[in-house]
Formats: C-alpha cells, sequence, structure tokens
C-alpha cells in the first residue's frame, strides 16, 4: 500500500492538504515539529474526515527519524511543506532560517534518495521572483533576489532540487509558487492560527473582527495603486490544497528528469482596502482600522499569471473573495483562541 509523506503536516496549508487527500482516500503520514502547529489540527482533520492520519512528532532535521519513517512505508511521494515562513524574523534569525528550511530540505532529499522515493512537491512562493519583477509573474520570468533571508530559502531550495535533479534522472521535483492563502476549510474546524500579532494581513483582520485586537493596521496608504494599498494575490487554502493534489497527481505520471515550477493564484489582486471592505461585507462585522507607515520590503502589487497550472496541472482557483472572508470567519468566530480552544 502507498503512502504519501506529508512534511509540516500540521501547520495551516498542510492540515488543509491532509484533509483533501484522506477524502480522497490517499494514506498520509505527517511529519511535524510542532514548532509553529498544534496537534489539535491533526486530530480535527480526523473528525472531519472520519480518516487517521498517521503522525510523528519530529524535524525533518532528524536523520534516524526520516529513515525510521521511510523503512517503515512505501512512500509515493512527498510533499514538503515543513519550514519556518516569518519574514521578518528571519532578518533577526536569519541562520535559524537557513538552518531549517535549507538544510531540512537537504537532509530530507537525502533520505528519499536513499529510499528510493522520486516524487517532491515542495512549497515555494511568489518570493522567489524577487522585488524587481514586474506584476503578473509569470513561471518563465528570471527568478529574481528576494529581500529577506525566508525569501533566500525557498530560491536556495528551488535550486538545489534543480541540481539533484540534473544530477539525477529518476528524480522530479515540483515547486509550487503560493501566492496569498487565506480562508480555512469550510467546517470552520481548522484554519490559520499565529501565534502572537499576526504578520499577514487575513488573520489580523479576523482577530480584531473577533475582539481580540483593537484596530487593524494598514501599513502605507500612499502605494501607487488604486486606492494606495498594497495589491496581492489572495487564494482560498483549500483551492491551494487542491493545487497540491493536482501537481502530485501530474508529477507522477511525468517521465523522469522533471523539475517544474507553477504559480498557484488566482490571477487578480485585490488592495487590503477591498479585502477589508468584502469582509465587513461579506460578514456583518465591523473592523476598526489605522493606517501606519509603509512596512519595509514590502512591495507595492503582485499577482499571479495563472495559466501555466490552469494548461498543465488542469488546476485553477474555484472560490471568490466572499467564500474566503465568510470562511475565515466562521473559523476565527468558532474557535477565537484558534486550537488553544
Ligand atoms: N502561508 C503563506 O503565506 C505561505 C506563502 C508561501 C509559501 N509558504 C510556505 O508553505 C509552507 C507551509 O506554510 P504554512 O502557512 O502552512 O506555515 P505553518 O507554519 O502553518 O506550517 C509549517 C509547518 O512546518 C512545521 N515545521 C517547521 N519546521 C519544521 C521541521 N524542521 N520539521 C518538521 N516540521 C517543521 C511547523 O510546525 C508547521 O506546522 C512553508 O514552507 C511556507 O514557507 C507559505
Amino acid at each position: 500500500m502507498s503512502h504519501i509523506l506529508i512534511t509540516g503536516g500540521a501547520g495551516y496549508i498542510g492540515s488543509h492538504t491532509v484533509l483533501e487527500l484522506l477524502n480522497l482516500n490517499k494514506n498520509v503520514v505527517v511529519i511535524d515539529d510542532l514548532s509553529n502547529a498544534s496537534r489539535e489540527s491533526l486530530n480535527r482533520v480526523e473528525g472531519i474526515s472520519g480518516k487517521k492520519v498517521t503522525f510523528f512528532e519530529g524535524s525533518v532535521l532528524d536523520k534516524e527519524l526520516l529513515s525510521s519513517i521511510f523503512s517503515q512505508f512505501s512512500f509515493s511521494a512527498v510533499i514538503h511543506f515543513a519550514g519556518h515562513k516569518a519574514v521578518g524574523e528571519s532578518v533577526k534569525k536569519p541562520l535559524s532560517y537557513y538552518h531549517n528550511n535549507v538544510e531540512g530540505t537537504v537532509i530530507l532529499v537525502e533520505a528519499m534518495l536513499e529510499h528510493n522515493v522520486n516524487n517532491l512537491v515542495f512549497s515555494s512562493s511568489a518570493t522567489v521572483y524577487g522585488e524587481e519583477a514586474e506584476a503578473p509573474y509569470v513561471e518563465t520570468q528570471k527568478l529574481g533576489s528576494p529581500t529577506s533571508p525566508y525569501g533566500q530559502t525557498k530560491l536556495m531550495v528551488e535550486q538545489i532540487l534543480a541540481d539533484v535533479v540534473k544530477s539525477n534522472n529518476n528524480f522530479k521535483v515540483v515547486n509550487l509558487r503560493y501566492f496569498n492563502p487565506i480562508g480555512a476549510d469550510k467546517s470552520g474546524l481548522i484554519g490559520e492560527d499565529p501565534s502572537g500579532i499576526p504578520n499577514n494581513l487575513m488573520p489580523f483582520i479576523a482577530q480584531v473582527a473577533v475582539g481580540k485586537r483593537p484596530q487593524l493596521s494598514i501599513f502605507g496608504n500612499d502605494y501607487d495603486t488604486a486606492d494606495g494599498t498594497c495589491e496581492r494575490d489572495y487564494i482560498h487554502v483549500t483551492d491551494l490544497a487542491n493545487g497540491h493534489i493536482a501537481a502530485l497527481d501530474w508529477l507522477v505520471e511525468q517521465n523522469n528528469g522533471i523539475c517544474e515550477a507553477f504559480n498557484l493564484g488566482t490571477g487578480t489582486p485585490y488592495s487590503v482596502l477591498k479585502v477589508l471592505k468584502t469582509f465587513e461585507q461579506s460578514t456583518k462585522v465591523k473592523v476598526p482600522y489605522s493606517f501606519e507607515p509603509r512596512r519595509d520590503g514590502d512591495l507595492a502589487a503582485f499577482w499571479a499569471n495563472a495559466e501555466k497550472a490552469k494548461k498543465t496541472l488542469n488546476w485553477s482557483a474555484k472560490k471568490n473573495m466572499e467564500e474566503m472572508m465568510v470562511d475565515t470567519w466562521r473559523w476565527q468566530s468558532n474557535n477565537p483562541n484558534g486550537y488553544a480552544n
């Protein structure tokens, strides 16, 4: 019986992907060190799906643990979500980010090669296009230089994986470049549960709406955009999860020596103010806000050209902004303290 190994599967995107895989009756094994997640997310995934997840608490940096997991199961593929993701923290602790995200991937791929597991889907990011890139970002454009150590880790891992494929014709890789995942499973039982003050817009809006924070800070209202606030390509996390399944299905059918990147976004930019207004209209909850100075490193606007995933993977995002808002609110209002409830 073949399994799929999900690293970081207790996290935000990982848990939603595990749920979609279980709904398709796939056998899933998760490894997560719970550095930014709760075991409760997987308990809930089991509750929603009525299926079991095999879970190992530990790090992809732990060679012995990986070797033991790879010896116990026959894996058809690995989806590699595990990594630290806070841009600001990566500027303060670059070595921790290079160690965890880059070395963690090297150790994981070594274990895959040792055990002859040849299909890898990697969580990359739109940040690899760099700050000079012109939107919409398309996979054929030259990659830039991300400004943060976090972004650098994604670019480095993509380069390392390309080199591994060149050196080993059996190995196959898909790099999925995510845009801005938001929303939550429609059950309202799993969702994004950031620790501390959220770095991203959507959990910040949701926490203000639920009364955990007094007001939303909007960083910058003088950008060269229609309403002066930053524009991003927001994608529902369930659409994103299904993008992984489409990528995996495609990858296993390919001949050897594949290293392909796909943008996972909707192709439509939304400004911060537009997201906020849609949230208020869809949920009937007011969110007080104030404008604050721009944050270092924030780009005015970027979004995906999402055509390649549509043509090649037969995948495109289905859920609109209202659904993203309603689903976020269902999760946040039912779980004001996230998984700590
Ligand atoms: N959320 C986004 O906006 C976004 C955008 C682009 C790319 N990504 C990437 O997608 C992946 C998943 O993101 P997410 O939003 O679900 O983040 P998340 O923090 O919720 O999930 C990452 C998971 O990996 C685990 N983890 C971290 N280091 C580990 C290690 N060494 N061994 C085992 N587990 C480890 C964490 O505990 C967490 O559960 C990350 O690699 C992230 O960089 C996220």
